[in-house]
């Protein structure tokens, strides 16, 4: 009876931890950051298993943007960025993500200028902040860009590599999905109120409102998380009690 209990009560436990722990999810939309994180949009990259979820403000021009994907191997990078030009790597104004020579993740700026050799430079694009994290094998790229006045999609290009040496993200590879990683990001319908660039848009209310909804996205998402959980306690704790 007692070991039956304590049964019960370490499978429940395990069904919760299983349930409650954040881990990198197959679609962006599943996918949850910390408590003043939101993002109005999300897009399942087509390539190297890459996720953006982004949020663009048309009356300012910024975009803020969280870029995952997994480095080739657990020393190795990923990086995104905006080509001004055409969806092609060189040109693109990126940031690389790794680990320095301390273990701790780093976002830097490159200006990308060639397939062979990499330097770090500032960016055409005024950058506002930016920020990496790992964990689970994942990388995050957070940054917020100020993009020119009326943009309504950027060439995205990104990328992920299995090595760093001296500080110096190294080649990747060129497999059909390195090749594939590149895009059009449409920015034009992102949320806070559209972006028809001739109306005259009130910034004050447009990015209160994306704030807002950023906010309900998070908090269905989590009140779904804990339905799930309860319910696989309940049918847990149910088939415990029934084998008493
Ligand atoms: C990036 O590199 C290209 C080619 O060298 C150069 O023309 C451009 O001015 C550079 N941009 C910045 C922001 O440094
Ligand atoms: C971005 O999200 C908003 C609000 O959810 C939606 O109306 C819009 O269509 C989305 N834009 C894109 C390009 O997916
Ligand atoms: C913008 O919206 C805010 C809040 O609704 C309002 O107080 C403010 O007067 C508006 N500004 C303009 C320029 O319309
Ligand atoms: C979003 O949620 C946080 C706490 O969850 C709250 O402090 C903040 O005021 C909310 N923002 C909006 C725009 O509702």
């Amino acid at each position: 009876m007692a070991s039956h209990f304590i049964n019960l009560f370490f499978t429940s436990l395990l069904v919760l931890l299983f349930h409650i722990s954040p881990s990198t999810s197959l679609t962006c939309s599943s996918q949850t950051f910390s408590a003043n994180t939101r993002f109005t949009n999300c897009t399942d990259l087509p390539s190297l298993k890459s996720f953006l979820h982004w949020t663009f403000d048309p009356a300012k021009s910024t975009l803020s943007v969280a870029f995952l994907a997994s480095p080739a191997s657990p020393d190795g990078w990923v990086a995104w960025g905006i080509n001004p030009v055409a969806p092609t790597m060189v040109g693109t104004q990126s940031f690389i993500a790794f680990k320095d020579s301390k273990g701790v993740m780093t976002v830097k700026t490159y200006n990308l200028t060639s397939y062979k050799s990499i330097a770090e430079s500032k960016l055409m694009y005024n950058v506002l902040d930016s920020k990496a994290e790992s964990a689970d094998g994942v990388m995050k790229i957070f940054a917020t860009l100020q993009l020119p006045a009326n943009t309504k999609t950027v060439n995205q290009v990104w990328q992920v590599g299995s090595a760093v040496t001296d500080g110096m993200p190294r080649i990747h590879k060129f497999e059909p999905d390195n090749l594939k990683s590149k895009g059009i990001l449409d920015l034009a319908t992102s949320g806070a109120g559209g972006g028809d660039g001739d109306k005259k848009t009130n910034a004050t209310s447009s990015s209160a409102s994306s704030g807002q909804s950023g906010n309900e996205t998070g908090g269905s998402s989590r009140i779904l998380n804990t339905e799930t959980t309860l319910f696989a306690f309940l049918l847990f704790f149910g088939v415990g009690l029934l084998q008493l």
